[in-house]
C-alpha cells in the first residue's frame, strides 16, 4: 500500500528523530545536533550525529544515514508500515486507509492512454496522406527528414472539426474529451481540438503518448495549441522528450532544458539527443527534481532576448531553496534572435557546443543579473545590490551552501568595488616608508575578509592606542602587528593608521611629538579607558607599560585571528557536519577564552 508523501511529510515533520533515537542510545547536546556512539556500528567515540532540524540522523563513521522512520526500519528491523504505525501513533496521526480511488484512476489512466496513442497513430497516418501535402512540405521547408518524423512521431491533424471525432468513435466521445482530443464547449457538439497542425506527441518517461503539442503549419495565431492538463497530463510536471532524452543524458553526462519543441527535435537532428524541453510553462519545481534526477547540473538554455532571460532569472530563483552540494544548474544564454534550433541549422553540433562552452553557473547568473539590474553611483544602490543577493543566498534552504553564497557574492562584490584593491595599496605605502616588513597576504576566506572588513573594535583597542599614544617608544617593536590589525571603529583604525606612519616615518618618537601628529589630522589620543591597563595612564612606569602593550597587542591580535578562524570553523561545521570541523570549533572557542582571560589577567595588574 502506498502512502500520500504529504502523509509522510507531515509525519516527518511532527516526529523529532531524537527523541525516537534517543530510547536506544545516549545522546550528548553539541551545537544545534546531538551526538552518540553509533547504533550501527561498534565505535569508543561518538560520530554519530542526530539533527532534528533538518529531521535525519549521520554517521560519520560508518555512513548510516536516514530518517526516523529510516532509523525504525534499520535500526530496529521493523517493517516500513509498522513504523510508520508507530510514529504516527506518537504523533497522534491517523495513518490514511487504502485508497480504492487509486487503482480505479490507475486503470482510467490505461484506457486513456490507449486513446491518445491512437491518436498519435491517426495523425501520422494523415501526415503521409492526401490532406497531408502541406504539412509534409512545411516539414521539409524545416529540414525535418522521414527519420526525424519517425523517431519524434510526427503526424499531422486535418483542417476539419469531426474528422479525429469520427476515426476514434470506438473510444466514445467521453474518453475523447477526457484525454483533451475533443473540446466541448457549453451547448455545442464537441469537435477536434487539433485542427490544420503539426502534431507532436508528448510522451510521458515510459514512452507513451499521452498528450499533444500543435504547431500551426506557417503562420498564425496560436503558433502552438497544447493539450489541456488531463488525468494523463500535467504539464508543470512533465518534459518534452524526458523518455528519449534521459537515456542520451547518461551517455553524454549532462542534461540540457531548452524552451521549444522544436529545438529538442532539432537537437537531437543534429546528434544531441539529451535535450529536455518544459511544455510552454515556466520552469517548475517538481521539472527541477525530474532534471536532478539525471544531472548535477543541468544546462538550461534560454533566449538572450529580454523575456528568455526573465524566464532565466525565474528558473534561477525557483531552483534556490532546492540547491544542495549535488544539485545545481548552468545558464547559457543564447546568441539574440537564435534559438537552439536556429543555431544548429547555422553551424551543426559543433556551433552549438560552443555556444554551451559559455554555459554560468548559477552563482555566477544571478551575480551578473543583480549586478546590472541598476547604476551603482551611491552608497545606496550598492548597498541595494548587496541586499539583493543577500537576500537569494537567505532563499537557499542549505545553510551550508547559502553561506558559501554568501562569501562568493561579497568576494565579486568587493572586487567591483575595488575594494582588495584599495588596501593593497595603503599597506604599499607604510612598505616604502618602512621598507622592512611584507604585509602578510591577505587572508583568503570570505569569513576572514568578514573580519578584515568588520574588524575588531571596542574599548581594548582604544585602550591598547592610548598607550602607545602615551608610551610611543613602544611603537618600534610593535609596528608591523599593529599596522596589520583589523579594526572596525573608522576614527580608531585611522589614529592607528596615523601611528603606524608616525613609527615608520620619524627617528625619535615622543609623546607630544604623537599628539601634535594626531592633532594634525583631527585626532586625539583615545580618551582615559575604562580598562585599567598599566598602559593608559601617563604617569605609569615605562618598561612596564611598553611590556604590557606588547603582550596586550599580542593578544587583541590573536583574538582577531581566532575571531577569523572560528567564523570558518563554524561555517564548515555547518556544512559538513564532521567530526573534525566540531572539534577545531571546540578548540577556537577555549582558545578564545584563553585569550580573554589573558587581557582580563593584564588589566588588573596594575
Ligand atoms: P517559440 O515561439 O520559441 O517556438 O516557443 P519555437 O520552438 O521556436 O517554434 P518554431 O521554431 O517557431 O516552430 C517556444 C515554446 O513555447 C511554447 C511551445 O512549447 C514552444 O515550443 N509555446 C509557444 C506555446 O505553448 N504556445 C505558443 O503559442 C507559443
Ligand atoms: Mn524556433
Amino acid at each position: 500500500m502506498s502512502l500520500p508523501p504529504s502523509f509522510l511529510d507531515e509525519l516527518r515533520a511532527r516526529t523529532r528523530v531524537s527523541a525516537v533515537v534517543g530510547q536506544d542510545v545516549k545522546l550528548i547536546k553539541a551545537g544545534k545536533e546531538y551526538k552518540a556512539c553509533c547504533p550501527f556500528h561498534s565505535e569508543k567515540t561518538p560520530s554519530f550525529y542526530v539533527n532534528d532540524e533538518k529531521g535525519f540522523y549521520h554517521c560519520f563513521g560508518c555512513s548510516a544515514h536516514g530518517d526516523a522512520i529510516g532509523y525504525l526500519v534499520d535500526g530496529r528491523g521493523m517493517a516500513f508500515m509498522d513504523a510508520v504505525k508507530e510514529l504516527a501513533a506518537k504523533a497522534g496521526m491517523e495513518v490514511p486507509a487504502p485508497d480504492p480511488q487509486a487503482k480505479e484512476r490507475a486503470e482510467r489512466r490505461a484506457c486513456l492512454i490507449d486513446v491518445t496513442e491512437a491518436a498519435a497513430d491517426w495523425f501520422r497516418e494523415q501526415l503521409d496522406g492526401i490532406d497531408g501535402g502541406a504539412a509534409r512540405n512545411y516539414c521539409q521547408g524545416r529540414g525535418l527528414s522521414r527519420a526525424t518524423l519517425d523517431k519524434f512521431g510526427i503526424g499531422y491533424a486535418p483542417d476539419a472539426k469531426g474528422k479525429l471525432k469520427k476515426a476514434l468513435d470506438r473510444f466514445g466521445v467521453p474518453k475523447l474529451i477526457e484525454s483533451g482530443m475533443l473540446t466541448a464547449p457549453e451547448d455545442r457538439e464537441p469537435y477536434d481540438r487539433f485542427r490544420g497542425r503539426l502534431m507532436i506527441p508528448i510522451r510521458d518517461p515510459r514512452g507513451r503518448t499521452v498528450a499533444f503539442g500543435g504547431r500551426i503549419i506557417g503562420d498564425g495565431e496560436p503558433k502552438y495549441l497544447n493539450s489541456p492538463d488531463t488525468p494523463l497530463f500535467d504539464k508543470g510536471r512533465q518534459l518534452y522528450n524526458l523518455d528519449l532524452a534521459q537515456q542520451a543524458a547518461r551517455k553524454a553526462d549532462r542534461i540540457i532544458v531548452v524552451e521549444g519543441y522544436m529545438d529538442v527535435i532539432a537537437l537531437d537532428a543534429a546528434g544531441i539527443g539529451e535535450a529536455v524541453a518544459p511544455l510552454g510553462t515556466a520552469v517548475t519545481e517538481a521539472q527541477l527534481q525530474l532534471l536532478w534526477r539525471l544531472s548535477e547540473t543541468p544546462i538550461l538554455c534560454f533566449d538572450g532576448d529580454a523575456a528568455g532571460q526573465k524566464a532565466a532569472i525565474r528558473a534561477a530563483e525557483r531552483a534556490l531553496p532546492l540547491l544542495g552540494p549535488q544539485r545545481s544548474l548552468s545558464f547559457v544564454t543564447l546568441p539574440e534572435g537564435q534559438d537552439p534550433d536556429d543555431v544548429v541549422k547555422a553551424g551543426g553540433k559543433a556551433a552549438f557546443e560552443a555556444v554551451l562552452e559559455k554555459a554560468e553557473p548559477l552563482v555566477e547568473r544571478l551575480w551578473r543579473h543583480e549586478r546590472d539590474a541598476s547604476p551603482l553611483n551611491t552608497p545606496e544602490e550598492r548597498a541595494g545590490l548587496k541586499q539583493r543577493l543577500f537576500q537569494h543566498a537567505k532563499a537557499i534552504e542549505d545553510q551550508g551552501l547559502a553561506q558559501l553564497y554568501r562569501e562568493e557574492w561579497l568576494k565579486r562584490f568587493d572586487a567591483l568595488l575595488g575594494r582588495g584593491q584599495q588596501r593593497g595599496q595603503a599597506r604599499g605605502g607604510w612598505q616604502k616608508r618602512g621598507g622592512k616588513w611584507t604585509p602578510p597576504p591577505p587572508p583568503a576566506s570570505a569569513a576572514a575578509r568578514d573580519i578584515a572588513r568588520t574588524g575588531i573594535g571596542g574599548p581594548q583597542v582604544a585602550a591598547l592606542l592610548r598607550g602607545y599614544a602615551l608610551f610611543p617608544a613602544a611603537l618600534k617593536d610593535d609596528v608591523e602587528t599593529l599596522a596589520e590589525l583589523p579594526i572596525s571603529d573608522p576614527l580608531l583604525a585611522r589614529t592607528r593608521d596615523k601611528l603606524v606612519d608616525a613609527a615608520f616615518s620619524s627617528e625619535s618618537l615622543d609623546r607630544d611629538g604623537i599628539a601634535t601628529i594626531l592633532a594634525s589630522d583631527g585626532l586625539g589620543a583615545p580618551s582615559k579607558s575604562l580598562l585599567g591597563f598599566s598602559f593608559t595612564r601617563a604617569g605609569a612606569d615605562e618598561m612596564q607599560a611598553r611590556q604590557d602593550l606588547g603582550a596586550a597587542l599580542g593578544a587583541i591580535a590573536a583574538a582577531a585571528e581566532v575571531e577569523t578562524a572560528l567564523n570558518e570553523a563554524t561555517t564548515r561545521f555547518e556544512a559538513e557536519l564532521s567530526d573534525e570541523a566540531f572539534a577545531e570549533q571546540q578548540r577556537l572557542l577555549t582558545a578564545k577564552n584563553e585569550i580573554n582571560e589573558r587581557l582580563a589577567s593584564l588589566s588588573e595588574s596594575d
